[in-house]
């Protein structure tokens, strides 16, 4: 397996323009937004080895492990995609970035260090450019688990208040994914009981829950998305295996439909992308659910629709990037309204120069009159108007944020010719993304 992420840097970028349809078969990766926090949970765990299946390689898992690094974890990625990590003992407490690099993930390290040292110094999370994504939430929940916590500009600095972390009763003040996760981690080292109120109920989530749940962590989750954690100090490590990444399955569905083309997703599955699913049978797409996959297919006469991200199991906002571009090729006025992250529409701004025939993306701060969301009326551009038929002429575009870096990629695909640069952030969600769509008949090269 060529690891393709390690060789991409801020030089390189990929030329694509419009070809024939994509057309033929392709394989989802695993996904990125469990394999790290699988890896980090697996730090609880005072003794045994743990082998990671179906491990993606993007720079997401490169980035996280060389937090391990930091830390003295370790661990063996193999070329069969499986990483055998032997978590117990390791030597240090800090984790830092490198550089303009990082991820969300060093974050989710401070309750495994401060339960092993009763102390951390952890790198403040980076990752995409898409709102301000503040971790005020993360701060306050461990400061109730007993951590006291000191902020630089760059780092927070932990110590435990007494002996051990203790179990809370939180609520969180909306859904978010990563202190959710954060907080299951923590309650799941802790000593006793807790309760975490209004959590994030994502897939990835759930194979976390039943991670610990199998490692000896009493979890209970509640219809309200309220969750019961008894914590031990004696977590089990069992071999797990990462699912498909929904994300790249609607990032491969709407480069195929965009392109008019057809497309078997193999091991693409339903229950992953049912909402998705139910947004593609409303515009009119083909849609096959086969045993091993998901097929793919253009249909003629699709239509445009008003979508809208919201919560999961509401339309994530990780699909809105590639999705925009699908909605781009389709006939009349489609619109995205963002109710997640308040500034994830850039790349349209970026692709607004590129539109060689066809109306400019109309990018707006207003909700929608009978959709009001949490951003209305703080001046954050979360909606965007897209009237298709739309064609790409010949540019540069750079690559802003991870999934917009695979709309982009898509945009090329519709183009007269389109240099796209920074593809570090594309390589670091998205296993082989040139290699995949050549495979499929794309016009795309990737110059290192
Ligand atoms: N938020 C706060 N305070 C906090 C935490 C979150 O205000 O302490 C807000 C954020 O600013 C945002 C909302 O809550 O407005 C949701 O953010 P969330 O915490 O859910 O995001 P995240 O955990 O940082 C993860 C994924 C993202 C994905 C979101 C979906 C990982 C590593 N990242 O981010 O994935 O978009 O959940 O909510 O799991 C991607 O893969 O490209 C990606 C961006």
């Amino acid at each position: 397996m060529r690891q393709t992420f390690k060789e991409v840097n801020k030089e390189s970028y990929i030329l694509a323009k419009a070809g024939r349809p994509l057309f033929g078969e392709v394989e989802v990766s695993g996904a990125k937004n469990m394999v790290t926090k699988i890896m980090t949970a697996s730090l609880l765990a005072k003794k045994g080895k743990l082998l990671i299946r179906n491990v993606p390689m993007i720079g997401e898992v490169f980035l996280t492990l060389q937090l391990f690094d930091q830390l003295g974890v370790k661990y063996q990625l193999n070329s069969d995609k499986t990483l055998e990590i032997e978590p117990c003992g390791f030597k240090s407490s800090e984790v830092k970035f490198k550089g303009e690099e990082g991820n969300r993930i060093s974050l989710l390290l401070a309750a495994p260090v401060i339960a092993q040292f009763g102390e951390a110094v952890i790198a403040k999370p980076k990752g995409c450019q898409i709102g301000a994504r503040k971790i005020d939430f993360h701060i306050e929940g461990l400061k109730q688990f007993g951590a006291e916590i000191k902020e630089t500009e760059d780092a927070l600095y932990l110590k435990l208040k007494t002996g051990r972390l203790h179990g809370v009763h939180i609520r969180l003040p909306f859904p978010s994914v990563g202190a959710t996760e954060n907080l299951i981690i923590t309650a799941s080292c802790a000593e006793g009981e807790s309760i975490i109120d209004n959590c994030a109920i994502e897939p990835e989530i759930i194979k976390l829950v039943e991670f610990l749940q199998k490692g000896g962590v009493e979890i209970l989750i509640r219809g309200d998305r309220s969750i019961y954690i008894r914590g031990t100090d004696d977590l089990k490590l069992s071999d797990i295996t990462i699912i498909p990444d929904r994300i790249e399955i609607v990032s491969l569905a709407c480069a195929t439909l965009g392109t008019r083309g057809d497309v078997f997703v193999r091991g693409a599955r339903q229950d992953l992308v049912l909402t998705f699913l139910g947004v593609l049978q409303r515009i009119g797409a083909g849609i096959e659910i086969r045993e091993n996959g998901i097929r793919f297919y253009y249909q003629d006469k699709m239509k445009p629709m008003a979508v809208t991200t919201e919560v999961y199991p509401g339309l994530p906002t990780d699909f809105q990037q590639p999705l925009a571009i699908l909605l781009s090729q389709i006939k009349g006025t489609s619109s995205l309204h963002e109710t997640i992250f308040e500034n994830r529409f850039e790349y349209l701004n970026r692709l607004n120069g590129l539109i060689k025939s066809g109306e400019k993306f109309i990018l707006g701060q207003d909700c929608p009159a009978d959709n009001p969301c949490r951003f209305s009326g703080k001046g954050f551009t979360h909606f965007a108007e897209i009237s298709g038929p739309v064609t790409f002429g010949k540019g540069e575009v750079s690559i802003c944020d991870l999934r917009a870096g695979f709309a982009l990629l898509t945009a090329g695909l519709l183009s007269e010719g389109l240099k796209i640069t920074n593809l570090p952030l594309l390589f670091r969600g998205y296993e082989n993304p040139v290699g995949k769509m050549k495979a499929l008949g794309a016009d795309v090269e990737l110059v290192l």
